[in-house]
């Protein structure tokens, strides 16, 4: 299998327009609460992305019919025959946990593979299933999947997560809505993504409030329809990631198709480390001369700081005038890119769940690999920069959650390109 690179020169000026992509995880759970209502679903402001085009072929495994259009998928469930998600296809895709509750919602049970573990942590899913539990479905774990029922129905009940967990509160909201009576999530998960996917839901004929607030309430209904249209969010995680592109390529520029307010806590942090920043309702510009100050982050579920965008703020942080410390509160191994941006001249300690980070004046290009997604865009954003040439391998992981990413940065000005070696 030849391997690819993508090689890219430092020093550029960053500037122009780019426009963002819809958000990888929200798209991934509409796709999967299609699984619903038997019939046509189309989302549109789709990513071209691997994680999209995957979780199309977990939908097709189920009997599906997926048919990709210009960044759109139109979704026809009325042949799902099957609630068997095989580990080859879960392995590839935590995300395809998804279909969990969906699944159970249709069809009254569920066969799936359980994920492992992946780079950046355990990746349990205690809080999917003690929730679930709650709601009267019955788990039998064994050789590798997880086999759900529900012997008494689906009973809806007040159930309070131990921690905001983005995949819990969703495959919770998807059992919900067709359960019978009323549902209480309380410390849920307040992400834009869990509001767009709660929007999908509404659309499908689901009586949900307190989206974006720590208690959502949900009062079952019987059938759930098929959604003619539903455009997805922007990806506020590619948008913050072409926004540490423009501090550190100087700017000005522009991230559009994506709301600020899914950005605030990023955004503060950009105007700390020294941004100009205007702000419209669709589009944000950025611009930056002269010294980055450093700034402590720590990551916290949302509106906290993300943990998505952690890789890519160390390398803001990398280069700033002075020390900061990241704390990573979300995942157990968010740290290994540190390792690798090291070998371009950063100056970072990890301890445990904190980076320590002093600021050098210059990176120098090196080849680097990416060691999950994120950080294999961060080392990209950091080749913006270093001197020299910097090539990073492992770009599977970029293709993953990023929608034509060498394209968009070339067309800023980036010297970029990806090669076969
Ligand atoms: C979603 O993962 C995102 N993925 C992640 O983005 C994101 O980092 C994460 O939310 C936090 O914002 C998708 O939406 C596809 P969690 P998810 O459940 O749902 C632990 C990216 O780069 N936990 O909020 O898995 C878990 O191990 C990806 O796009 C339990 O212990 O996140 C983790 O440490 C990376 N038990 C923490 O909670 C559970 O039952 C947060 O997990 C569930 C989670």
């Amino acid at each position: 299998m030849p391997d690819e690179l993508i090689i890219v020169d430092g020093g550029k000026p960053i500037q122009g327009t780019v426009r963002v992509s819809g958000a990888k995880n929200s798209v991934l759970k509409l796709m999967a609460a299609t699984i619903m209502a038997p019939g046509k679903s189309t989302i549109t402001n789709v990513p071209i992305i691997s994680d999209v085009t995957l979780m199309g072929e977990v939908l097709t495994n189920l009997g599906a019919e997926v048919n990709f259009g210009d960044r759109l998928v139109t979704i026809d469930t009325s042949t799902i025959n099957s609630v068997h998600t095989p580990y080859e296809l879960v392995a590839r895709m935590r995300a395809s946990i998804a279909v969990l509750g969906p699944l159970i919602s249709r069809f009254g049970k569920a066969d799936v593979a359980m994920p492992g573990g992946c780079q950046i942590g355990s990746r349990k899913l205690d809080m999917h299933i003690s929730g679930l539990e709650a709601l009267g479905v019955h788990f039998e774990v064994e050789h590798g999947f997880i086999n759900a029922s529900i012997p008494h129905g689906l009973i809806g009940a007040p159930v309070t997560l131990q921690f905001p967990s983005v995949g819990a509160t969703e495959n919770l909201m998807m059992a919900a809505v067709c359960a019978q009576g009323y549902t209480t999530i309380e410390n849920a998960a307040r992400e834009p993504e869990i509001i767009d996917l709660g929007e999908f839901l509404i659309h499908m004929g689901a009586r949900i409030t307190g989206l974006g607030t720590p208690k959502i309430e949900i009062e079952g209904i019987n059938n759930m329809h098929p959604v003619a249209e539903f455009s997805a969010i922007g990806d506020r995680i590619e948008a913050g990631t072409f926004l540490v592109a423009g501090m550190l390529g100087g700017g000005p520029l522009t991230v559009s198709g994506i709301n600020p307010q899914h950005l605030e806590m990023a955004l503060s942090k950009l105007k700390k480390m020294g941004a100009d920043l205007v702000l419209q309702n669709d589009s944000i510009t950025i611009s930056h001369s002269g010294a980055i100050q450093p700034v402590d982050i720590q990551t916290l579920p949302f509106p906290g700081f993300p943990t998505d965008l952690q890789a890519q703020f160390m390398v803001l942080n990398a280069l700033a005038e002075g020390s900061s410390v990241i704390t990573e509160n979300l995942f157990e191994n968010r740290f290994v890119f540190a390792e690798e941006i090291r070998r371009m001249g950063a100056v970072i300690r990890v301890e445990g769940h904190q980076a320590l980070i002093s600021g050098v004046k210059r990176l120098s290009g090196a080849p680097v690999r990416s060691p999950d997604l994120r950080g294999g865009a961060a080392l990209v954003l950091a080749g913006l920069v270093a001197d020299g040439s910097t090539e990073v391998s492992g770009i599977e992981h970029i293709d993953r959650g990023y929608e034509d990413f060498v394209d968009k940065l070339s067309a800023v000005g980036a010297q970029i390109k990806r090669i076969i070696t």
